[in-house]
C-alpha cells in the first residue's frame, strides 16, 4: 500500500493541532517531521519538544527525518519524546553503523537518508540493518522545489537492492512531490510520499491528501 507523510515543514504553526488532526482525518499515514540543525542544511527547524507536542495530537507514526550532523548525542531524546522513525543522513555521520544501532537500541524503526548527489552504493553494507531509506528528489534544507527526475532512477536501483534482501524495505521519497511526480515515484518503487507544499501548502488539507491518493491509484 502506498502511505502519504504530509510534512509539518509547510503546516501553518498557528494551527498545527488542527491541521494535524485533519490530515490524521482524511488518510495521512505518518506525520514527516523535518529536523534541521541549521549546519547540515541552511536551515533551523525542530527539537525533541515539538515531537512530544505531536505525539499527543496524532496516534499516527511520526517519521523525524533528521538533518543534522552527528546526531547520535540528539538520537535518544527524540525517541523519548514519541519518534516512531528515525531516519539520518549518510552523508552527515562518520560511523553510520554505530548510529543505526544507536536508534534500534532505543526502539525506533531505522532509516537512510540519501541526497540526490549520493550514490545508493553507499547502502550497500547497511541495506539489510534499516526498515527505511529516504530518497532526498531535492536538496535538503527547504520545502517547495522543484522534483529533480533522475531520483527515479535511483528509486529504481534501490527498490531491486530493497528486494534482493528479502525483508520489505519501506523506501520513501522526499521533495516536490506532487499530483504530477508522485505516479512517476510509485511506478519506479517507492511506497512512501512525503509532501509538504502539496499538502499543507494547500487551502484543504482533505482534498488535496485525497488528489495526491487518486494520482497514485492504479500505478
Ligand atoms: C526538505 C524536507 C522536506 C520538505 C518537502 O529538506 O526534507 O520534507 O518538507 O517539502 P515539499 O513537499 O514542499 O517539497
Ligand atoms: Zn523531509
Amino acid at each position: 500500500m502506498i502511505k502519504i507523510a504530509p510534512s509539518i515543514l509547510a503546516a501553518d504553526f498557528t494551527r498545527l493541532e488542527t491541521q494535524i488532526r485533519e490530515a490524521e482525518a482524511s488518510g495521512a499515514d505518518w506525520i514527516h517531521v523535518d529536523v534541521m540543525d541549521g549546519q547540515y542544511v541552511p536551515n533551523l527547524t525542530f527539537g525533541p519538544i515539538i515531537v512530544r507536542a505531536l505525539r499527543k495530537m496524532t496516534s499516527l507514526p511520526l517519521d523525524v527525518h533528521l538533518m543534522v550532523f552527528e546526531p547520535d548525542h540528539l538520537i535518544p531524546a527524540f525517541i523519548e519524546a514519541g519518534a516512531t522513525n528515525i531516519t539520518v543522513h549518510i552523508e552527515a555521520i562518520r560511523h553510520i553503523h554505530r548510529t543505526i544501532g544507536l536508534i534500534k537500541q532505543h526502539g525506533a524503526n531505522t532509516g537512510i537518508t540519501l541526497n540526490p548527489g549520493t550514490s545508493a552504493s553507499l547502502l550497500d553494507s547497511m541495506i539489510h540493518e534499516i526498515d527505511l531509506i529516504l530518497l532526498m528528489s531535492v536538496n535538503p534544507g527547504f520545502g517547495g522545489q522543484t522534483f529533480i527526475h533522475r531520483t527515479l532512477e535511483k528509486i529504481k536501483t534501490v527498490r531491486e537492492m530493497a528486494d534482493k534482501t528479502g525483508k520489505y524495505i519501506d523506501i520513501e521519497v522526499d521533495g516536490g512531490v506532487d499530483v504530477n511526480t508522485a505516479p512517476l515515484i510509485v511506478k519506479a518503487g517507492a511506497n512512501v510520499l512525503v509532501a509538504g507544499t502539496s499538502i499543507f501548502g494547500q487551502d484543504d488539507i482533505s482534498v488535496a491528501i485525497d488528489k495526491l491518493r487518486q494520482s497514485v491509484q492504479g500505478v
